[in-house]
């Protein structure tokens, strides 16, 4: 009997004193004291050869040594779970199986989205993506369109003249693009041009010096002003939902014969009258028309032939009735805090 108690309080006196030092160590102290041949055990196989009228005794400084050994070994475990050193964490005290800080993602930005979706719906119609510069030369953005030096609607768009040329500009509409592709290719065309533009405007809540067009072209035998409003309608039902209604007003471009402007009722104030559709209960998304015969002449594309319609809208316009968005400049600002509210609608 003493000789056993001296040896418990040999083994408690030695696991005072140790401190485990990394996993294997942690492993070793478990199976040399709590394993299934191990210390503890041994201890508890002694009991035979105690005498009945001490079991009793013995029983409890045993279960008292056993609770000791465990207890340490469950307080080193999770000293280590929480990485300060003394158990599995590696020595330099990170904890390799803790889950990883999320990185920080960007958002997609709204009129990419709205740019997107306008190229999805067009898509389906069978009109691809056609591309230009955003520097253009004089003959792409307007002589080609039928607007000649001096024609007053030149005043209608205020240009980025370059200094060093003046035949160079900002281009201040995306229909550069159509005379690009009219250039080089020969109906069937059907062409959507989503991209950048620039106007020399004071910068307001409503007005910027460069926002966002799509504009679209198509070019093909017997395509009437019928083809135009059921094309532009499907794409506002598609934008903005089925019931949606929409109205044509005449309008003028010189590069269009005849011109009309596309309103929508208004997704605000749904027609009964708010700022944005300035209490009249329709907002203006586009601009359209028949493509001028003059035009396909410029090209070389036969005008008895052929017919064609096109239509320009601003991006910024879509977004600002599908996410009221109220304040142009919010858009180019890049503050996360407004870029990350808007997600996919297709
Ligand atoms: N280019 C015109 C604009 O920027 C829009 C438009 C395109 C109008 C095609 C008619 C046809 O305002």
């Amino acid at each position: 009997m003493d000789e056993l108690l001296q040896q418990i309080e040999t083994y408690r006196s030695e696991i005072g004193s140790i401190v485990p030092n990394g996993a294997e160590a942690l492993e070793a102290y478990r199976i040399r004291f709590l394993g299934t041949k191990g210390i503890v055990k041994n201890l508890f196989t002694e009991m035979k050869n105690v005498p009945a009228d001490k079991k009793k005794e013995f029983g409890q400084i045993l279960n008292d040594f056993k609770q000791f050994a465990e207890s340490r070994y469950e307080s080193w475990k999770s000293a280590a779970r929480a990485g300060d050193g003394t158990g599995t964490a590696p020595s330099d005290g990170k904890d390799l199986s803790l889950p990883g800080d999320p990185l920080p993602l960007g958002a997609h930005h709204p009129i990419s989205l709205v740019r997107d979706q306008i190229v999805h719906i067009f898509g389906r119609l069978g009109f691809s993506v056609a591309e230009g510069p955003e520097i253009e030369d004089d003959w792409h953005n307007f002589t080609a369109l039928n607007l000649p030096e001096n024609h007053p609607a030149r005043d209608m768009q205020d240009t980025f003249y370059i200094h060093q040329n003046p035949d160079w500009l900002l281009r201040t509409h995306t229909s550069s693009v159509q005379a690009r592709v009219m250039e080089q290719q020969k109906p069937p065309i059907r062409i959507i041009c989503p991209g950048r533009v620039y106007r020399n405007e004071t910068i307001s809540a409503r007005a910027h010096c460069f926002f966002h067009q799509t504009e679209g072209l198509y070019v093909d035998e017997d395509v009437s002003f019928a083809d135009l409003k059921q094309t532009l309608y499907f794409f506002v039902q598609e934008m903005f939902g089925k019931e949606v209604r929409i109205r044509f007003r005449p309008s003028y471009f010189p590069f269009t014969e005849p011109s009309a402007e596309m309103d929508i009722n208004c997704r605000i104030c749904g027609g009964s009258g708010c700022a944005v559709c300035k209490h009249t209960g329709w907002v203006e998304i586009l601009g359209s028309g028949m493509v001028h015969p003059k035009m396909l002449e410029n090209f070389g594309i036969d005008s008895n032939k052929y017919t064609g319609f096109a239509f320009g809208m601003g991006i910024e316009r879509i977004c600002q009735l599908k996410y009221r968005i109220n304040d142009l400049r919010l858009y180019s600002q890049n503050d996360v805090r407004f870029l990350k509210q808007f997600t996919s609608a297709t």
